[in-house]
């Protein structure tokens, strides 16, 4: 019999108690425990990047990480980074440049270009850094297009 580990963590800013069997990954986790079903799960494989999450700060693909592994961390999904608004204007630019058609990958693109955008002000429209997150409908284009008109808008309100 598999014994369940108690772990303690955060998530978006709130404390979590909670006792996990040890092979539980923490995209499961996010979603079936806690349901924070924006962790889209698509490949399981660490392939198509919809199932990115923060942890204490990085981009990892939560169906690769063992819900154990963030005994003590931080972390953040989706539902925390639009609660807080902080990817309000993200958000609207996708909307606005149709970078999203079904919406499967949104959930995590707009991980990986928020972090993107936190490290670069101004990135370039090349798509390394999004170079782990498949989208299947939109052909990248529109996504591209919304991080460089979000980027631009942050300059522009930058005093
Ligand atoms: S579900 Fe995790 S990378 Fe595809
Ligand atoms: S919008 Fe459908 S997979 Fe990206």
């Amino acid at each position: 019999m598999t014994i369940p580990m108690p772990i303690s963590l955060h998530v978006n800013g709130e404390r979590v108690d909670a006792n996990v069997l040890p092979r539980l990954n923490l995209a499961d986790f996010l979603r079936e425990h806690l349901q924070l079903t924006g962790t889209h799960i698509g490949c399981e494989h660490g392939v198509c990047g919809a199932c990115t999450v923060r942890v204490d700060g990085e981009i990892v693909r939560s169906c690769l990480m063992l819900a154990v592994q963030t005994d003590g961390a931080s972390v953040q999904t989706i539902e925390g980074l639009s609660d807080s608004g902080e990817v309000a204007d993200l958000q609207a630019a996708f909307r606005d440049r149709n970078a999203l058609q079904c919406g499967f990958c949104t959930p995590g693109m707009l991980m990986a270009a928020h972090d993107l955008l936190t490290q670069q002000a101004e990135p370039d429209r090349e798509r390394e850094h999004l170079s782990g997150n498949y989208c299947r409908c939109t052909g990248y284009q529109a996504i591209v297009d919304a991080i460089e008109t979000t980027a631009r808008g942050r300059t522009r309100s930058r005093p």
